[in-house]
């Protein structure tokens, strides 16, 4: 395996570059991590091959919610990147400027400075408690070039942490606009009450796509499509809320029959390689998106870490779908995946 994949390696030096506080905000999971060690095993998937195919040419490129990419393959949504590096959102948005980049809501870098480094990129929200607040940031977003919103549902509450830390009180969380609150103060917590009719809100006040993130079911999945969702984002945030919760890898299946091409839908949660990658994409995914390995290439290795470690899943992709003799993301089907043969 590459160095710059894997994800030992990656942790590692991260960890030798971070204080103790700030690699434990990163890599801890709630409660006793089952979820955390369930997402990684859940991947472990034996591939089925097909021999004698033609994969002289194999071409990784979709498209996200109309917009092309190289792969289908993006950067989750981290807050507080600054914490991790100096240049924080703006060092992952450069690396990952040949992919998707999500930014959070909790980043700690403006739209003023990531718009003239970012490719395409969405900007993840929550209701917080002052919807004056959410609104604005939100508008913010949308004249600062998102192509679309990835409301996060799985957080009516932070959950509590195995080695619970806390980002530095003083770290400016700029996307929530220069002197406004910061993540800290109670008008930036998260609504606990979000419901259904969110979504439609926050499509009409923003004009965007909303992507719902954190559907672990299909019955949610599909009342969120009927709710006015572009798409449906399986997560279960890394395993930092509900402990003991379904391993996407496990969860996706049953969205993408709930969901059945009517909407795209993502995951997230324990990729770890172009593999993983490829062993999502035959579940039904359209792309898959990493968390933790970012914000460890981030904190290793700056922009140039963020980048080695995707153009490495990328290459990792291609090869797996050649040697799956698969030539187009298309035929990366269920059967390649033992065990969930159609
Ligand atoms: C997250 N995640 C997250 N999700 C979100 O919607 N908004 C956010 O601000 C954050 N912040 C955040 C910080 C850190 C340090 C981590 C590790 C995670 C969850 C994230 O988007 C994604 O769902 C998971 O990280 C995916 O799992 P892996 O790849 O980390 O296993």
């Amino acid at each position: 395996m590459a160095a710059s994949t894997n994800p030992d390696l990656l942790a590692a030096q991260a960890r030798a570059a971070l204080d103790r506080d700030a690699y434990d905000y990163l890599a801890t999971g709630a409660g006793q991590e089952v979820t955390l060690t369930e997402n990684l095993a859940g991947w472990r998937l034996p591939l089925r091959p097909r021999v004698l195919r033609d994969v002289s040419t194999v071409d990784t490129e979709t498209s996200l919610l109309g917009t092309p990419v190289a792969a289908p393959l993006g950067v989750a949504p981290l807050g507080f990147q600054r914490w991790f590096h100096p240049d924080g959102e703006v060092a992952t948005a450069k690396g990952a400027a040949a992919s998707l980049f999500v930014l959070s809501m909790r980043a700690t870098t403006g739209f003023d400075q990531l718009t003239p480094v970012a490719g395409p990129w969405w900007c993840q929200v929550y209701r917080l408690q002052d919807r004056q607040l959410t609104v604005e940031t939100i508008r913010q977003a949308v004249a600062a070039g998102a192509r679309a919103l990835v409301l996060t549902v799985d957080t009516p509450y932070a959950g509590e942490k195995a080695r619970p830390t806390e980002p530095p009180a003083g770290l400016p969380v700029n996307a929530l606009l220069p002197g406004q609150p910061g993540w800290d103060d109670p008008r930036c917590w998260v609504a606990a009450d979000l419901s259904l009719a969110d979504i439609g809100w926050f499509r009409e006040i923003s004009g965007l796509p909303v992507v719902v993130k954190g559907v672990l079911r299909g019955d949610d999945a599909r009342e969120c499509l009927a709710a006015g969702a572009a798409a449906i984002w399986v997560s279960n945030h890394g395993g930092r809320q509900l402990d003991g919760a379904v391993a996407t890898a496990t969860a996706l299946p049953e969205v993408v029959a709930a969901v059945a091409d009517r909407a795209e839908v993502y995951v997230d949660g324990g990729v770890r390689s172009g593999r993983d990658v490829a062993r999502a994409l035959a579940l039904g995914a359209r792309a898959a998106f990493l968390g933790r390995p970012v914000a460890w290439a981030l904190a290793a290795g700056g922009v140039a870490g963020v980048r080695s470690l995707l153009d490495g899943i990328h290459a990792e992709l291609w090869e797996a779908m050649a040697l799956l003799g698969c030539a187009t993301v298309d035929e990366l089907i269920p059967d390649l995946v033992t065990g969930l043969a159609q």
